[in-house]
């Protein structure tokens, strides 16, 4: 089949995965292998800007992530999975892109000035994180790609690695085309306490929860404050589970309803949401443990990606040389 275009995404490997990582982003890398020619990378070398005093969990971050990943539907016959550093043309790339990136967009970039508002733990005034949105162009345009999948907050690099491009092919010759953002249209999960879902504010369902754990997590959800009894009017809008209902349940206007006409009580509604979470859980926990199961699975299709990304990434890189004339 003629392929619409060819994709690179990536993720830090930061551990186990989320459930508004599966509803926001990875649902839709796998719904774009069939029709798309696919790159989804581990950025690993992207988790050194600001793990860089804090290595010792890369590896295995890398491992669950991609269990997760596997678990999830992306599959590597179809798709090109595979770790950043492995592809040492990506640091090369980053290296010849940092010579033509103006210092300006670097410290402009929203993201910058909002990590290093936020972020405090950590020394980040380093070269490298400054360069953050150079090294994610370096693997955007290595593979040429056409499109990324991405969420909303990446937008500003996309933007950049745009600016980038057309700088690079403005200065030595066309050779990069401008990649385009795909955008998922689904809503951003809320975290279990309304927040942000983040593994960092112990907030998250992660894909490799037992239902034992979603069902506590869900018990624990805070609703509606004004509904003490089953037969209080319940007030939806601002409640936590009405939040998941909206994204895993079927009969979720229903029981809306109910909830306002006050049929049904908290504990009922939180039955009936963990029934439906694990619902569609259940088979990814599932798949992802016989995953696990396999020794050395993860190493081999990294192996296999390695060969499949230098592939490519090395004739780019030779282009690259050949048009800056070096
Ligand atoms: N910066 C991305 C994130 O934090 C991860 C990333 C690295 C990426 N390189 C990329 C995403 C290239 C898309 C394309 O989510």
């Amino acid at each position: 089949m003629e392929k619409k275009g060819r994709i690179l995404s990536g993720m830090r490997p930061s551990g186990k995965l989320h459930i508004g990582h599966f509803i926001g982003t990875l649902n839709n890398w796998v719904k774009l292998q069939d029709e798309y020619s696919c790159y989804y990378m581990v950025a690993d070398l992207h988790a050194l800007t600001t793990e860089y005093a804090n290595t010792g969990n890369l590896k295995d971050n890398t491992q669950e992530m991609v269990l997760d990943w596997l678990a999830c539907g992306l599959d590597p016959q179809k798709s090109v999975i595979f770790r950043q550093s492995d592809i040492k043309e990506h640091s090369e790339l980053h290296m010849v892109l940092s010579m033509i990136t103006p210092l300006g967009w670097l410290f402009r970039c929203p993201t910058y000035k909002e990590q290093l508002k936020e972020i405090k733990d950590k020394d980040i005034h380093t070269y490298g994180f400054l360069g953050y949105p150079v090294l994610q162009a370096a693997d955007i345009l290595m593979y040429k790609a056409t499109h990324v999948p991405v969420g909303e907050d990446q937008l500003p690099h996309l933007e950049l690695t745009r600016e980038i491009a057309r700088r690079f092919n403005f200065l030595y010759g066309e050779i990069f085309p401008e990649p385009k953002a795909i955008l998922s249209n689904a809503p951003r999960v809320p975290g279990t306490d309304g927040r942000k879902m983040s593994k960092s504010y112990n907030n998250a369902i992660c894909l490799a929860d037992t239902p034992a754990e979603i069902t506590q997590k869900v018990n624990q959800m805070f609703t509606d404050p004004q509904k003490i009894r089953l037969t209080d009017l319940g007030h939806p809008e601002g409640c936590i589970v009405y939040a998941f209902h909206k994204f895993f349940s079927e009969n979720a206007q229903e029981t809306e309803a109910l909830c306002k006409e006050g049929k049904i009580g908290c504990v009922a509604d939180k039955k009936e949401l963990t029934k439906n979470i694990l619902k569609i859980l259940e088979p990814v926990r599932e798949k992802r443990e016989q995953f696990a199961k396999q020794k050395g699975l993860v190493d081999d299709i990294l192996a296999q990606g390695r060969k499949q990304a230098f592939d490519y990434a090395s004739q780019v890189m030779a282009e690259v040389l050949k048009t800056i004339k070096l």
